[in-house]
């Protein structure tokens, strides 16, 4: 094997599409998967690559620095993808603590092994910290996020996503770590776990029930189909200047109440059902405490210097999204039964 490259997080949403990425286009890197397999985390997302011989998935806990470091020294990445976080806002809103343990905390944990297996030379060494346009805080109706955009974070989740981008950065200043950020827009698309807007949507359509809209819907969201943020992240990983950070994005706005009229438009269509019927299941609830009103990234950068741009149209991807859960009830039926339930009715009833 060319080289050893730990991806934590990889049984996630995002995680499990950057895994298969790096499997299949790289046979000769060995990718090792750190994942706890929290409620998000799904080994079934990785069916279909679980098997390669240059796959090997490790069950542990980022919180655990002993447990980190003695993985390190076991495998000795050459190259590690941090994705492992707690990852939704709500959730960050019941439930601060747990965001900083893994979000802040997993991270110094993962940058102090780093540093101790690379301690005598960083030559070739890289530390790629994947993160989220959020850090930034929110915009007014116009202008976007650059990579030069004060951080401004409003829920204790992006406060603990900032927090670990200034731990990744000041890891690069204070010791040379070698570090490339990318802070990406709202992702979509396969393996999506439905308690995120659009997989959420998709089900309770699927079954008759309400599509929860926070607030008045003209919160703003700039989305990506998943497969071209995986894309990025191994482009940066590959090619991007150390100590850099990219903002990721396929200028690709949609106000909540816009995208939701329109996924239901896609999914009757596709269940063949008369035009307007899902529609009538989209309801105003509260708003979500600290809603930033608009997120809509600048990518600039990754397109000039990288080469970067995406690979399919918002409604090419929404497509193949909704193709997907259609044809992969049993997994969306597995991650709604048991714990989802309580969740649901905690954050909507
Ligand atoms: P996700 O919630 O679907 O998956 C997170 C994964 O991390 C799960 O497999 C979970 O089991 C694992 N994990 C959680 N705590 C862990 C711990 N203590 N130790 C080991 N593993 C642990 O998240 P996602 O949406 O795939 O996001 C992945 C990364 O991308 C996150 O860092 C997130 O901040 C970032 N990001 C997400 C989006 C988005 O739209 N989803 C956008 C930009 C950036
Ligand atoms: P979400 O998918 O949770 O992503 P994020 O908060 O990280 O942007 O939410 C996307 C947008 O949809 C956000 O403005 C909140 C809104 N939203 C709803 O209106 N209803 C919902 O049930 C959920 C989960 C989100």
């Amino acid at each position: 094997m060319s080289k050893n490259i730990v991806i934590t997080g990889g049984a996630g949403f995002i995680g499990s599409h950057v895994v298969r990425e790096f499997v299949l286009k790289y046979p000769d890197y060995h990718i090792i998967n750190i994942d706890t397999l929290t409620y998000a985390g799904n080994l079934a997302n990785l069916n279909d690559v679980e098997n390669h011989p240059n796959y090997s998935f490790v069950k542990a806990d980022i919180t655990e620095a002993d447990t980190v470091l003695k993985i390190f020294k076991q495998y000795m990445p050459d190259g590690v993808i941090h994705l492992a976080a707690e990852s939704h806002v709500d959730r960050s809103i019941s439930d601060p603590i747990l965001f900083v343990m893994t979000n802040v905390i997993g991270t110094v944990n993962l940058l102090n092994a780093s540093r101790e297996i690379w301690k005598d030379d960083f030559g070739g060494k890289r530390f790629h910290h994947v993160s989220t346009d959020e850090v930034y805080g929110t915009l007014g109706e116009t202008g976007f996020f650059t990579e030069h955009t004060a951080y401004d974070p409003h829920s204790p989740y992006s406060a603990s996503k900032a927090s670990s981008d200034h731990f990744v950065r000041a890891y690069h200043d204070t010791y040379g770590l070698p570090i490339v950020l990318t802070n990406c827009s709202n992702n979509y698309g396969p393996n999506h776990f439905p308690e995120k807007l659009i997989p959420l949507c998709i089900h309770n359509i699927l079954n008759d029930k309400p599509l929860p809209i926070y607030g008045n819907g003209k919160f703003t969201r700039d989305w990506l189909y998943v497969i071209d943020h995986a894309r990025a992240i191994d482009l940066v990983f590959h090619e991007g200047t150390d100590g850099e950070a990219y903002n990721v994005g396929g200028f690709n706005e949609w106000k909540n109440i816009d995208l939701v009229k329109e996924l239901c438009r896609q999914m009757d269509t596709k269940l063949g059902r008369l035009n307007g019927t899902s529609a009538q299941l989209i309801t105003f609830v509260g708003d979500r405490p600290g809603h930033d009103l608009r997120y809509a990234i600048d990518a600039t950068k990754i397109n000039k210097e990288l080469g970067y741009n995406p690979s399919v149209t918002f409604e090419e991807g929404l497509s193949i999204t909704i193709d997907w859960y259609l044809s992969n009830e049993g997994w969306l039926n597995d991650v709604t039964s048991g714990d989802y339930q309580n969740y649901y009715r905690n954050q909507y009833q």
